[in-house]
């Protein structure tokens, strides 16, 4: 945790550009897998976290926007508790901890949240919106369609500029993930299934103190974006994809992706393939700086796609123009990143377009553009992603070709040829700075000849 001036600050800073009512903050509670007492690893809401810090149930932050006074609305730990999970910080420390007055859970009905108007940001848990519903003395309907979009803007104003505080523990994050990049690397082999590699991986970053961020994707069949199937024996000539992301001690977080040849070699095409998508990467990081828009960026990446895509026969004619039509999209089909914080997709729980995209820039309705999480114009201090990709999808190939879908710029043949490949994704994460970007953490194996150097002879 931070010291109690940093909750304090951030939230006088959120009730200045406020200014009326009262905001409250539901913590999470314990969340039950399959019986009462048996729980989900408990995650915090991060929108709590940030402004309350602490990261255990049954909290409720509560911030008066005129005055500037907050409470930490809690339980103090009974005898029954202290039996089970030991000797735990009474309220009144927590309270103090972030700089918060004290009070009992129970107080906090309608008339302690006062008859101002109570803003909150938009409840996605199920008890949440009952406890809020609770609260407030509204249905759960009316709860659900009751965020303050006020709250929500300058909360987003406010997280997406992290500061070196944050930053630092950022590193912290993307540290752990350079143990788990690199031992993937190492203990890659022939063989071996995809579940006992991610049990290295796991174990790396477990003895450093980090939980995931979001469910590993590792796999041989990396085509698929979101894999989180495990069950596959490793075998020489395939390409291991691997993405993941580490939540620091802290509660901030990494999110990076690495491909590399299980036999520790890049064979020709995959060679020329992942120098494309690398090459991708580096022009779109040569460009990241204030004041330009992401969507550019993303289009910066996608015309270096195609470029690579027409000089492996993939697309044909003129890469600029094929990039504009989408024609690339059919390979890489997701956005080029997204915000990073407290959250992997940070606030996403905000609102995908609240975050990413303004008045100035709406999404695009096109296939793959569509995908695209941050369109905005960046600032120094947003935190995000950049993670271009190719991917050979069999059933999306197929469907493109039965409608023989910008069949003017893809050469269908070609790109079935390459069916079986798999998919390559290379994921760093940033600051923006003042001038530019800055890619976050030590530096994890990227280049083909650091790969290669780190896998050695196997
Ligand atoms: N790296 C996984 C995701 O961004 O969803």
């Amino acid at each position: 945790m931070f010291p109690a001036s940093t909750y304090s600050d951030r939230r006088r800073r959120l009730a200045e550009s406020l200014g009326e009512g009262i905001a409250l903050f539901p913590g999470h509670d314990q969340a039950p897998m399959n019986y009462k007492d048996n729980y989900y690893p408990f995650h915090q809401d991060r929108s709590f976290h940030y402004y309350f810090g602490h990261s255990l149930p049954g909290l409720t932050g509560w911030l008066d926007l005129e005055s500037g006074k907050a409470r930490l609305y809690g339980y103090d730990p009974t005898l029954d508790d202290i039996v089970w999970t030991g000797p735990q910080p009474s309220l009144a420390e927590l309270a103090e901890a972030i700089g918060a007055e004290p009070r009992d859970a129970q107080e906090l009905t309608g008339d302690e949240t006062g008859s101002s108007r109570v803003h909150y940001l938009p409840p996605y848990r199920g008890d949440t919106v009952l406890r809020l519903a609770d609260q407030l003395g509204l249905t759960p309907e009316e709860v659900k369609s009751g965020a303050s979009a006020r709250l929500i803007a300058a909360v987003v104003a406010q997280r997406s500029i992290k500061d070196a505080a944050e930053l630092e523990e950022l590193e912290r994050a993307v540290e752990i993930s350079w143990a788990m990049h690199t031992t993937a690397m190492k203990v890659t082999r022939a063989g071996r299934s995809e579940q006992e590699v991610l049990a290295d991986v796991l174990h790396e970053m477990n003895r450093r103190g980090g939980q995931t961020s979001f469910a590993v994707i590792l796999s041989v069949r990396g085509e698929t974006l979101h894999n989180h199937h495990h069950g596959n024996i490793i075998e020489d000539g395939q390409l291991l994809l691997h993405d993941s992301g580490a939540v620091a001690p802290s509660g901030y977080v990494s999110d990076i992706t690495r491909t590399f040849p299980v036999s520790g070699r890049f064979d020709g095409r995959q060679r020329a393939v992942y120098e494309t998508v690398l090459a991708a990467q580096q022009a779109a990081l040569s460009v990241i700086a204030p004041g330009v828009p992401y969507a550019d960026v993303h289009r910066v990446a996608g015309r270096t796609l195609a470029e690579g895509l027409v000089a492996l026969g993939i697309l044909r004619g003129n890469a600029d123009e094929a990039e504009a039509a989408g024609a690339h999209a059919l390979f890489m089909p997701h956005g080029l990143g997204h915000m990073m914080g407290l959250d992997v997709h940070d606030m996403e729980a905000l609102g995908e377009d609240r975050v990413g995209y303004d008045e100035e820039f709406q999404r695009s309705d096109q296939f793959g553009r569509r995908s695209l999480r941050l369109g905005r114009r960046l600032q120094p201090g947003f935190v995000l992603t950049v993670e271009p990709g190719l991917y050979f999808v069999p059933d999306l190939i197929a469907g493109w070709r039965a409608e023989s879908r910008m069949s003017e710029y893809i050469d269908y043949d070609v790109a079935e040829s390459f069916l079986g490949f798999g998919g390559v994704r290379i994921e760093d994460d940033v600051v923006v700075t003042e001038s530019g970007c800055r890619v976050l953490g030590p530096a994890i194996p990227k280049t083909i000849d650091e790969v290669e150097a780190l896998m050695g002879d196997r």
